[in-house]
């Protein structure tokens, strides 16, 4: 039998997904991404799930999409939403997604990464948009994405030299949160991931939500998404929780109602 492409596990809250392709570097071809945006639907609907680890194995996160598969396409094939709707799938997960990051993040792999809301890095990491030294772009988002993370002199580096860059360059550049040495990153990622998900889902989904949006919107439309989340936040019970146990002096606790 082949073996899975997604290997999955739970962490009480947390549930955990492994890139599973070691001999080619978790090369992202499109099985895999459906496998992946299947499984992380599938999390994002489980209420016993509050916060989502990304992480991959061995030399690395990812090292791109599948040259090999990619490599006698089609034009049209990338454009519309055939193959891409599964990197949307996996954009639209409203549970925080943590990427754990060792060894490569290479193009469609640091694309990936950048679809989740935190990065976490192991010194061994590397991040870079290789696509140029194929003769194309980054087509996952990598020239907007991380445009709005290191901003446009980083970006234009990056994308067009290939070079990568190493894990404690992009913390200094804002495009990851940390860096831990390799055998801290699991442990890390999911002390992290842990504590996200004690917290009310609903506030969580909304505060995810609204972030998002300061990357999409303008900051009149932004801030009015906030106040309209804020304010439907006062129809759950977890915020009279929240307050309540406040004010009597005592530990929340939330029901994701
Ligand atoms: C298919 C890949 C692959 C990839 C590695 N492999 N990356 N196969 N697609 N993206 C395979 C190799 O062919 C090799 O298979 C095995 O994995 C091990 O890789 P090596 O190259 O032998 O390892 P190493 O010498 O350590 O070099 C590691 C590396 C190099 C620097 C990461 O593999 C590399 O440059 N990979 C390509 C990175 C890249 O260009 N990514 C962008 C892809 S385009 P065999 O069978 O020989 O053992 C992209 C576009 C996204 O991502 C936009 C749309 C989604």
């Amino acid at each position: 039998m082949d073996e899975p492409l997604i290997l999955v596990e739970r962490e009480g809250r947390v549930g955990i997904v492994r890139l599973n392709r070691p001999r080619v570097l978790n090369a992202l071809n499109t099985s895999l991404m459906k496998e992946l945006a299947d499984v992380l639907e599938e999390m994002d609907r489980d209420e016993n799930i509050g916060c989502i680890i990304l992480t991959g194995q061995g030399k690395a996160f990812a090292a791109g999409a599948d040259i090999s598969e990619m490599a006698d396409a089609a034009p049209f094939q990338f454009v519309g939403n055939a193959y891409f709707a599964d990197w949307q799938r996996v954009r639209r997960v409203e549970k925080p997604l943590i990427a754990a990051v060792a060894g490569y993040a290479l193009g469609g792999g640091n694309e990936l990464a950048m679809c989740c809301d935190i990065i976490i890095a192991a010194e061994t990491a590397r991040f870079g948009q290789p696509e140029i030294l194929l003769g194309v772009i980054p087509g996952a988002g990598g020239t907007q994405r991380l445009t709005r993370s290191v901003g446009k002199g980083k970006a234009m580096e990056m994308i067009l030299t290939g070079d990568p860059i190493t894990a404690e360059e992009a913390l200094d550049w804002g495009l990851i949160n940390r860096v831990v040495p390799p055998e801290q990153l699991e442990p890390e990622a999911l002390s992290l991931a842990q504590k996200i998900a004690e917290k009310p889902p609903l506030a969580v989904k909304m505060a995810k939500q609204a972030i998002l949006r300061a990357q999409e919107m303008s900051l009149e439309q932004g801030l009015h998404f906030e106040q309209l989340a804020f304010g439907m936040l006062f129809s759950t019970e977890d915020q009279r929780e929240g307050m309540n146990a406040f004010i009597e002096k005592r530990k929340a606790q939330f029901k994701g109602k």
